[in-house]
């Protein structure tokens, strides 16, 4: 039988190794308006992370030109344990739609997702250079405008609560301005 002692040091080495095992790795990390996101560039792909104390969707948008307009939106939300997550673009500076409806591609995967205590929580990859026209180009180098937003609804048509974060940083160095 193994001594109490020995299954609290094993049990304790196996919660270590667990949390560094599974723990997401991001160099950086922005919040604003409650939402926080996290990123890494790994090549020609962002690893990233958002999360926000809401229920609805959190979103992240890339760039955009006027409000919404010109953005790349990827926008997520857990709904009875499953995650979804979709590939938008701002048609307008107060309306955005699916890529595919703009003859473009859903180019985001969805690495996870999770709800728990309140906090919606969505990792996902997506290429820095999709290729797709309704998706502005990611520079590592140089500014890049990033919205943050969350809506208290499982739905893409839900609004936004109040008006979105927007921050310029530098994805490589994480640098904000
Ligand atoms: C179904 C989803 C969404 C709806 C219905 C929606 C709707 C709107 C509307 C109607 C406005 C205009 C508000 C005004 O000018 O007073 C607006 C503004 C804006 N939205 Fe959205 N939006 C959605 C998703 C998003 C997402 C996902 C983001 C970013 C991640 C975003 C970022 C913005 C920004 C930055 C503005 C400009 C706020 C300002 O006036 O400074 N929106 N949205």
């Amino acid at each position: 039988m193994m001594r109490p002692i020995f299954v609290a040091i094993l049990s304790c080495t196996l919660t270590v190794l667990a949390s560094s095992l599974f723990a997401a790795t991001y160099d950086h990390e922005v919040t604003a308006n409650k939402v926080t996101f996290s990123w890494k560039l790994d090549g020609d792909v962002m690893h990233a992370k958002m999360s926000a104390k809401t229920k609805g969707w959190v979103a992240v948008g890339f760039n955009p030109i006027e409000k919404m307009k010109g953005a790349n939106f990827i926008l997520g939300f857990v709904k009875n344990g499953k995650a979804e997550i979709t590939d938008h673009y701002g048609k307008s500076a107060v309306a955005h739609a699916a890529d595919t409806k703009n003859d473009g591609s859903e180019d985001v995967t969805l690495v996870g997702g999770s709800e728990e205590k309140g906090i919606t929580t969505i990792e996902f990859t997506l290429p820095i250079n999709s290729s797709d026209a309704n998706d502005s180009v990611l520079t590592a180098d140089g500014d890049t405008v990033v919205l943050l937003a969350y809506a208290m609804r499982d739905s893409f048509k839900a609004r936004h609560k109040g008006d979105p974060g927007m921050v310029t940083v530098n994805l490589a160095t994480g640098a904000v301005k």
